[in-house]
């Protein structure tokens, strides 16, 4: 079956990834040592009498007891409460991750369904599609109604102005938005997108008609192209977008500089795609052993540092890493639990990444 080479000019290419499930990631050493410092300096702290050794072995362990960091397991991440992010535009709140949905195929329709059910049963909501994804629309729309779950999600999909545009011969506009709405069978879709940039000027005077007509509930544009990020602020500061979606990764920080300040400016929500470099970040991680720190932003996997790191940036409202294996689904749903990077934490993630 077709890939859709636009939105991933890379993967073709990419060496054969190391799949590996959040607990076979092999074991975080454990954070609880003290040291020798600060065990004397409980065992100043407690005085009173006692022999030094004696002193120091019973305070070194109540103060293990009182400052151990517990290593989280993958499992025990969904009993943490679940990440989420205002829209600006309106205060609703999304899951800070959502799917990506671009290599869905009908002939994994049943893999599918399972993930998606997954999905929703851990808390998350956004999935992301386009016309432009071969049997994806087609595909999120039998599973969402067979499920009955079509109003508990926040369906995003995207358009092209059509016309041999960025996406040649496809059908763009309103024939184009018709079709989405048949294939994803819902008379509404939560967010409309303009697909890479193409064609905006042209889409949005009718985009703005479905949303005033109760067809769409937010407008937004897309990108995964660097290279279009300058388009891609021009635009934001031209049209009233609710939304935009570009590429951000710890590899890939174009957007912290270029797009993501004037997003956080004129409050509009920002959804991340490729946050795993199409999957080339996430195997480039593997070969490296997660840092025991991760730990303490309640990490458990390469999948959810790299995660973590792109859905605390302060501009972002929801990463959509894509994934077509729950196993990797219900390891990137775990990113949305626990504690997020702060900014110093965020430094010394992107120094560890540079460090390679
Ligand atoms: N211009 C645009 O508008 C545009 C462009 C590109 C992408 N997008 C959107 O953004 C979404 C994400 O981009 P993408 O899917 O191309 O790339 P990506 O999210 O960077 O990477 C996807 C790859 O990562 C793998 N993966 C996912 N979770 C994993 C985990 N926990 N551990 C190990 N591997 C994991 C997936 O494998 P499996 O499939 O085997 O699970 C897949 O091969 C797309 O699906 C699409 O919805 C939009």
């Amino acid at each position: 079956m077709a890939a859709h080479p636009q939105d991933n000019p890379v993967r073709e290419d990419g060496p054969a990834r190391r799949d590996r499930l959040p607990e076979q990631l092999g074991p975080v050493a454990p954070r609880n040592a003290l040291s020798r410092r600060q065990i004397l300096s409980c065992a100043l702290a407690a005085g009173a009498g006692l022999a030094l050794g004696r002193a120091a072995r019973g305070t070194a362990a109540a103060a293990a007891a009182a400052t151990t960091v517990t290593t989280p397991t993958a499992d025990s991440l969904f009993h943490l409460p679940l990440i989420t992010k205002p829209i600006p535009a309106t205060g609703e709140r999304l899951p800070a991750i959502g799917l990506g949905t671009d290599k869905f195929y009908d002939s994994e329709r049943a893999a599918i369904r399972d993930e998606i059910a997954r999905m929703q049963q851990l808390g998350g909501t956004v999935i992301d599609t386009s016309a432009d994804y071969g049997e994806s629309e087609g595909l999120v729309g039998d599973v969402l109604s067979s499920l009955g779950i079509r109003n508990r999600m926040f369906v995003a999909t995207k358009l092209v102005a059509g016309g041999g545009g960025f996406f040649g011969s496809f059908i763009g506009g309103r024939p184009s938005f018709e079709r989405s709405l048949t294939r994803l069978r819902t008379p509404r879709v939560d967010l409309l997108q303009v697909h890479n940039l193409d064609g905006v000027d042209t889409l949005m005077p009718l985009m703005q008609q479905w949303k005033q007509a109760g067809q769409i509930r937010y407008i937004g544009i897309t990108t995964s192209d660097p290279s279009q990020h300058g388009d891609m602020v021009g635009y934001m500061r031209r049209y009233p977008l609710d939304f935009v979606q570009v590429d951000y990764s710890i590899a890939n920080r174009d957007a912290a500089m270029n797009v993501l300040p004037l997003a956080l400016e004129r409050r509009i929500a920002v959804l991340i795609n490729v946050p795993f470099g199409y999957g080339s970040v996430i195997e480039q991680a593997e070969s490296r052993r997660l840092p025991d720190w991760a730990a303490d932003i309640d990490v458990t996997s390469w999948g959810q540092f790299l995660l973590k790191y792109v859905i605390s940036h302060p501009a972002v409202t929801c990463a959509i890493p894509g994934s077509t294996q729950t196993r990797h689904l219900v390891d990137d749903q775990g990113a949305a639990r626990g504690r997020l990077p702060d900014e110093a934490m965020r430094q010394r993630m992107e120094r560890f990444w540079d460090s390679a």
